[in-house]
């Protein structure tokens, strides 16, 4: 019996030995999440701890063995590779079969999942558990795509009737946007609507917008994030204020890029229209009184709550944006996209569970094989703004120091997630994707129809797609290389000279998503595909992803420099003398 299958049994019997402990654990201890001293499941700690560091030793094992294996040879060892190692949800499909892991690997990594309670914590999150410790608040962006029939409590309430009600509310004004109905201050229908809001506020939809733009047939979008006031300038250039309509979106309504370019954006419609400007806002947030302070009639101002994170938002009236672009229907397709890949994580085995194995693909990557980057690359330019919203999501979520309990993680957590577009991405740097020092692995993105009438396009797109990650997997050696130089009748000279410049290492990893095509409830799959993806990892690291300290330190430094740089205030005392030089030089010469 080969080796590789002893070990694959060997396996699969522990995984089996492993699961009927830990869900009979599951089942019959249902401790509450937040309650340290009882543990997560219930086993007491120095048992937890155990599992998972043996959990871990077991996935460190596999790498080991796996590493010096070229991805050719795991190909060439098993005929069934792409069988073994892809998995799909109707259309939907993950092919991982050209990461540098085999069933063996894939069942270790499995039994960590278990041995961090991934389950445990996955119930507790949809049922409404506290899990974002540090803030005690809920995490329930599943609530905002959840069915008809749902029910979700926190703190002892429903929050699905208010939930329903916000939806239909703000779906109502998007509608109404759209026909004229709500009209512009001179009666007019507005064509244009600016989107004022950073971060979580606004690269959801922005993304969301351009990725569906054949179904768009609103007024023109438009997204306004940085303080940098060429954004807004370069912005408002070709608009008129009469026809256009702001919405302000802020969670905190405090946030100083969006407060700012929102008092300039008023400025500029007050300048023409003036007492009539009001019409032209409208504000998404938490905070109610901060909206009514800014002036905003509570009639246009759409609510949502403290257990949605900003970066998981675009669910909730965030979304309004693309409300207005694709419309209600539109809007709730996209829901319902969403509320398909909740229930598929919530109910598939851990081994045919999309987001599970994704997040495990990605822990094996950059825990097991210490590949730090992920570059996110989909084949599909209307994606174009997806790596920055995932960079959001993952890195703000999983870019932690400290797990739960305030210690440091056992090792690294989120990963440094960057990307563009193909095929432009392959005339920039996937240059060193091939033959750089690292290995950087690759999610590809690609829709297997296109929607753009563009004949021929779409295979050019798909064939490149696939032979980057063939090419970054399987590589060109220098022999073939040597060949294929002799053959075109080379010299020997010029052979020795340039093959190692033309040779491909290969053994570099990536994963290929492919959907059927890109509509609204496919970018809703694809969404919650990557927030659970960031869940697993978060549980599995046992870090809070639902906070975001690391932003704070940055906020605050800015509020103290801001009048420093402005000349309002003088006093450098304190400072580091960089800064001194630098702020000595900005107000030198400003004019
Ligand atoms: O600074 C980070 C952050 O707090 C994000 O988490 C959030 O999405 C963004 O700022 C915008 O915050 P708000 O919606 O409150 O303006």
């Amino acid at each position: 019996i080969p080796g590789g299958t002893v070990r694959a049994t060997l396996h699969r019997f522990l995984r089996n030995v492993h699961q009927v402990f830990s869900s009979s654990r599951n089942f019959a201890t249902r401790t509450r999440f937040q309650n340290k001293e009882a543990t997560l499941a219930g086993t007491p700690q120095d048992a937890r701890q155990a599992a998972l560091s043996d959990a871990w030793s077991l996935v460190h094992g596999e790498a080991s063995r796996l590493r010096p294996i070229h991805l050719s040879g795991l190909f060439a060892e098993d005929d069934k590779r792409f069988e073994r190692l892809s998995a799909t949800l109707d259309d939907l499909l993950i092919d991982y079969s050209k990461e540098k892991l085999d069933e063996a690997a894939l069942d270790a990594l499995i039994a960590l999942a278990q041995a961090a309670d991934v389950e445990v914590r996955r119930e507790a999150m949809f049922s409404g558990e506290p899990i974002n410790l540090t803030e005690g608040r809920a995490v329930l962006h599943t609530a905002l795509r959840a069915g008809a029939d749902a029910k979700v409590m926190v703190d002892g309430e429903d929050v699905m009737p208010k939930v329903r009600e916000t939806l239909d509310r703000f779906l109502a004004f998007a509608e109404d946007v759209r026909s004229g109905k709500y009209a512009a201050a001179d009666g007019k229908p507005f064509t244009d609507v600016v989107n004022i809001g950073i971060g979580g506020s606004d690269l959801g939809p922005a993304m969301a917008v351009r990725a569906l733009a054949p179904d768009a047939d609103g007024p023109r979008l438009h997204f306004v994030s940085n303080v940098d006031g060429a954004h807004l300038a370069d912005t408002v250039k070709t608009l008129d204020p009469a026809r256009t309509l702001f919405i302000v979106a802020s969670k905190t309504f405090t946030t100083l890029e969006t407060m700012t370019n929102a008092r300039s954006a008023r400025a500029w419609v007050e300048a023409k229209l003036g007492q009539d400007a009001g019409k032209h806002f409208a504000a998404v947030s938490t905070n109610l009184d901060a909206t009514a302070d800014f002036g905003i009639d509570e009639a246009r101002v759409f609510g949502f709550w403290d257990w949605v994170g900003g970066r998981y938002s675009i669910w909730s009236s965030i979304g309004l944006p693309l409300a207005i672009a694709i419309g209600a229907e539109g809007f709730r397709k996209f829901l319902a996209g969403a509320e398909a890949m909740d229930r598929h994580f919530r109910e598939a085995p851990l081994s045919e569970n999309l987001p599970v194995l994704l997040a495990l693909v990605g822990i094996w990557r950059r825990n097991a094989l210490d590949l730090p980057t992920v570059a996110l690359i989909p084949y599909d330019q209307r994606l174009d703004r997806f790596a920055a919203y995932v960079q959001q999501l993952d890195m703000e979520s999983n870019g932690k120091r400290v797990t739960h309990e305030g210690e440091p993680p056992h090792s690294e957590t989120g990963p440094i997630i960057w990307g563009e577009p193909g095929t432009n991405a392959q005339h920039s740097f996937f240059q060193l994707l091939h033959q750089g020092t690292d290995v950087i692995p690759v999610d590809f993105m690609a829709a297997v129809n296109a929607r753009n009438g563009m004949e021929g396009h779409h295979n050019l797109l798909l064939a490149n797609c696939l032979a980057q990650a063939r090419a970054l997997a399987f590589g060109r050696s220098e022999e073939d290389v040597r060949a294929a130089m002799a053959k075109k009748g080379a010299s020997a000279e010029e052979i020795d000279k340039l093959a190692p410049h033309r040779t491909f290492p290969g053994d570099r990893p990536s994963t290929v998503i492919l959907y059927d095509r890109l509509d609204p409830y496919t970018l809703g799959r694809l969404i919650a595909l990557f927030e659970h993806k960031v869940f697993v990892q978060g549980a599995i690291w046992n870090v809070n992803s639902y906070d975001q300290w690391g932003v704070e330190l940055g906020k605050e430094l800015a509020g103290q420099l801001a009048p420093l740089v402005s000349g309002e205030a003088t006093n450098t005392a304190g400072l580091d003398a960089s800064t001194k030089g630098l702020l000595s030089r900005l107000t030198k010469d400003r004019k």
